[in-house]
């Protein structure tokens, strides 16, 4: 399964964990950036993760800013992205179990190592539910 990862520069540090992870449970990790703190602007890169996942060259994407809530409002501007923003590994698995989640949001702010690797742990081990669920994910559209 390939995975793209991006960040803001408040999100570099963390992912590093997120990529090792990644490469450490067999994952392939297609690092999109950036690669230093120099501050970046997140949806340039929010933007390059949820269009990599949307035109099918990455099958699920990662994107962590200082809260989440920047790349996850970013992501989902992308037509077929679910970004889900996931402050705690049980909000991922609702993510992929009720809404088909397909970009995982994480905060570098407000999060820690450990919480940030369990919550990669519940995202992949999680498939949709399908069932009641599905028609509601499949309502979710652009509309206006
Ligand atoms: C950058 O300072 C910060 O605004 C960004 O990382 C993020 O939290 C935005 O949602």
């Amino acid at each position: 399964m390939k995975i793209a990862v991006g960040s803001d520069h408040a999100g570099v540090e963390f992912k590093k964990t997120v990529v090792s992870w990644l490469e450490a449970n067999g994952y392939e990790a297609n690092d999109m950036g950036p690669y230093t703190e120099e501050s970046v602007d997140y949806p340039d890169f929010a933007r390059k993760v949820a269009f990599a996942v949307a035109n099918g060259e990455c099958d699920q994407g990662i994107l962590l800013c200082g809260t989440g809530i920047g790349v996850s409002i970013s992501a989902n501007k992308v037509k077929g992205i679910r970004a889900a923003l996931a402050c705690n590994p049980e909000f991922a698995t609702l993510a992929r179990q009720h809404n088909n989640a397909n970009v995982l949001c994480l905060s570098a702010r407000f999060s820690d190592k450990a919480t940030i690797e369990e919550t990669l742990k519940n995202w992949f081990a999680t498939d949709f539910e399908g069932g009641r669920h599905e028609k509601r994910v499949n309502k979710i559209e652009p509309c206006c």
